[in-house]
């Protein structure tokens, strides 16, 4: 073979590699427009109405769990027993009623209804007092059931499936002194003044009125229809005259028991919950803006004072007297 024709062999070859990488070149810009066109228009659709069918179903999807919470109802947490709270207030609409009664009483009537609760009214020191004084007249008797309830107005202790006067009983001497009357006298007394402040009516414009008693509850079941404390009620249809109901918590939620917590039943199916914290105090006005109910107590002991108002001096009712202990 010539120089020549080896020469032009190799030119031949060259140009023959070049093409090619012409020609790969070419492929793999083509691949990449392709690519582009990808990215810009999306994977291609395979049926007309995919994104119309998807969003139906997203909404369907959405309106389901609205509907399926708002049956199920809610829970909110008006006061935790952990929470240590100054004041908390939740205003609801006075009821019909409740605001028509009031025309009644000049004064009387709240700038809103609703719920206070707060951790800051009544020291420890006064709810220990109370507790030794409730547990100490309860020793005197006691429901064979889940409640029972001492008022130290009228003396009225629960005793198996009855109710006794503790002031008859020889035993009350050692059991009652005058330092704990004081102190009743003295948380009622704020009570009343937190109530007065916080719904802002004049604190001469209400009156202790009864039942305002101490109430013990257990899991123990019901033997009289006073053991059944858990049944949702409205304080004003049980007693007329109430106008604002407080409680007072002598022990706590979670340690010295279990369930037991208070809790308002609102429309749309929503509770508000009071967990039940030692020296907390929850006021309330007492018409059907207020539905409750307490929930069964699971397990240990539960210790809570009730504390009533009305706007009806003659509803009203006076101190309890050391003298009713003395003999
Ligand atoms: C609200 O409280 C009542 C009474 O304790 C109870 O029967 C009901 O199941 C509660 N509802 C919700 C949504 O927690």
């Amino acid at each position: 073979m010539s120089q020549e024709t080896k020469k032009s062999k190799k030119k031949e070859v060259k140009k023959e590699k070049a093409a090619q990488v012409q020609d790969n070149v070419k492929k793999a810009l083509d691949t990449d427009a392709d690519k582009d066109d990808k990215l810009k228009f999306g994977p291609s659709i395979s049926f007309p109405y995919q994104r119309v069918w998807s969003r139906c179903i997203l909404i369907l999807g959405v309106l389901f769990i609205v509907w399926y919470n708002s049956r199920q109802g809610k829970e909110i947490y008006l006061a935790k027993q952990k929470d240590v709270l100054v004041s908390r207030t939740q205003n609801v609409e006075c009821s019909k009623e409740y605001k028509n009664e009031l025309d009644q009483f000049p004064g009387c009537l709240p700038e809103k209804c609703g719920r206070v609760v707060t951790d800051k009214l009544v020291t420890s020191t006064e709810s220990d007092v109370l507790l030794r004084l409730v547990m100490n007249g309860m020793s005197l008797g006691g429901s064979d059931g889940g409640a029972t309830i001492l008022d130290l107005h009228s003396g009225a202790l629960s005793k198996n499936s009855n109710f006794i006067n503790i002031y008859k009983l020889e035993e009350r001497e050692k059991l009652f002194n005058a330092a704990d009357f004081a102190i009743y006298k003295v948380v009622k007394t704020k009570i009343q003044h937190a109530i007065a402040h916080n719904f802002g009516v004049d604190v001469d414009k209400i009156y202790l009125t009864k039942p305002t008693f101490f109430s013990r509850m257990t899991s123990a079941p019901a033997v009289t229809i006073h053991d059944e404390y858990w049944h949702a009620h409205v304080d004003k249809e049980t007693y007329e005259h109430f106008h604002y109901t407080s409680l007072l918590y002598l022990n706590d939620f979670g340690r010295d028991f279990d369930g037991g917590k208070f809790v308002f039943i609102d429309k749309n199916n929503v509770n508000s919950t009071v967990e039940p914290r030692k020296g907390r105090v929850l006021m309330f006005t007492s018409g059907s803006e207020n539905l409750h109910a307490v929930e069964k107590v699971k397990s240990g002991t539960r210790y809570a004072l009730t504390v009533s108002f009305t706007c009806d001096v003659n509803a009203a009712i006076s101190d309890p007297s050391y003298r009713n202990v003395l003999k």
